[in-house]
């Protein structure tokens, strides 16, 4: 059959496809500690659930406006104001079917074809794949493990150039769990601006932030500068909402309007009941949303001091999301020579699944979800140093 050229300038996504495999062997009776997916292991609060079984039971099962109803887009306003302290009006957001399509409503919305989309290394897996889909070209920025995965303006100066149109920011960062300052934001921000490039801020996991750190938001900065930034976040993993498909936008109020051009040609409105199960998670209590938010700091302590002791072994302490990030390359080796034969090896020797890193652009590293049971990972740990050490 014949398959439009598009069709070659991207892959599926890795984590989904890694998963599979992992669920093949789980259904052929292997026992497997799955660290690769950054699922929540909890399950949604009941109150939530409650809410999408009112909707269900009032029949709101039909359309609703593109950028969603006015009862959520109100609430995601409420949500700004109660977290950030910000102050915006229902134009300036829009609902959309999970983060990844709010991410991709924007991108189809500020590059052309040919233009460049820098995107700091370790980046989220999808980013340089939807930049392509896109027609834009994806230019990376690389911030290695030994300086702490943080990118600078002096990272991103160095790859810019006159056909860099937009930047892909994401903190709390997926797979490093990196966390920025509102400084080091505000430096980062204030260099995009200063050359016209348009940064889009992927804040999916801002509750997902451990003290003593804290999230800084681009949400400020917009308030400051609203053409020069588009704010994505999700209910995905603050609120253990991964199956429901819940993402938003806070953005200008022009580029609102172009996302939901795209939105309505693609999906229109996302799920009315999901839409009713979302007003309740940001207008709710945030009591379950902070215990779980406890027991994956707890996790991350743990996993943190176990990996920390393994010689050889760099990995900065993440500060927010559920994923550790180290680079093993120093223990590769004629039997696992590169990332993707270390976590085979992993697979087949300690029954633990991991993400190569270079499916986040950076091949000295695996990555660890800790998205799962206290002792299911304390367990996996304890097998994965003996694979690698043996
Ligand atoms: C950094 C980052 N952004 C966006 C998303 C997409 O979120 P959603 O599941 O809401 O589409 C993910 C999901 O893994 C993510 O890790």
């Amino acid at each position: 059959m014949r398959f439009s050229q598009r069709m070659n300038l991207f892959k599926p996504s890795a984590t989904l496809a890694l998963n599979d495999r992992v669920l093949e062997l789980r259904s052929e009776g292997v026992e497997i500690a799955n660290l690769v997916v950054g699922d929540p292991d909890f399950n949604t609060p009941e109150f939530i659930k409650d809410a999408a079984k009112r909707a269900l039971d009032e029949n709101r099962t039909h359309y609703t406006p593109v950028p969603g109803g006015l009862e959520l887009r109100e609430a995601v306003l409420r949500y700004f104001k109660r977290v950030y302290g910000l102050e915006a009006a229902v134009e300036n957001v829009a609902v959309s079917t999970g983060g990844k399509q709010a991410l991709f409503n924007v991108l189809m919305c500020v590059v052309d074809p040919g233009d460049e989309v820098i995107i700091p290394v370790p980046y989220w897996t999808s980013y340089p794949d939807m930049a392509a889909l896109a027609g834009a070209v994806p230019v990376f920025a690389p911030s290695p493990a030994s300086r702490g995965f943080r990118i600078t303006p002096e990272d991103l100066e160095r790859v810019r150039t006159p056909r860099s149109r937009a930047l892909m920011l994401n903190s709390p960062s997926n797979p490093t769990g990196v966390t920025y300052t509102a400084e080091e934001m505000e430096a980062i921000l204030e260099w995009a601006r200063r050359h016209e490039i348009f940064v889009i801020s992927d804040e999916v996991y801002d509750q997902l932030v451990y003290p003593p750190a804290g999230q800084a938001s681009a949400c400020h900065w917009w308030k400051r500068h609203p053409e020069s930034v588009a704010v994505v976040n999700a209910l995905s993993k603050s609120f253990a909402m991964t199956g429901w498909r819940m993402g938003y936008t806070l953005a200008h109020a022009d580029l609102i309007r172009q996302c939901m051009k795209v939105q309505s040609q693609v999906t229109s409105n996302p799920c009315s009941i999901t839409q009713a199960a979302a007003a309740a998670a940001l207008e709710g209590d945030f009591s379950e949303m902070r215990a779980m938010r406890e027991a994956f700091m707890r996790r991350r302590d743990m996993a943190y001091a176990e990996i920390s002791t393994w010689e050889g072994v760099i990995c900065p302490c993440p500060e927010g999301a559920f994923y550790l990030f180290p680079d093993v390359s120093a223990l590769y080796s004629e039997k696992m020579p590169d990332d993707t034969a270390c976590c085979r090896y992993l697979l087949d020797e300690a029954r633990v699944a991991l993400m190569p890193g270079s499916a986040f652009g950076d091949s000295r590293c695996v990555r660890f979800s800790y998205s799962v049971a206290d002792e299911v990972l304390e367990s996996a740990l304890h097998r994965v140093k003996k694979a690698l050490y043996a």
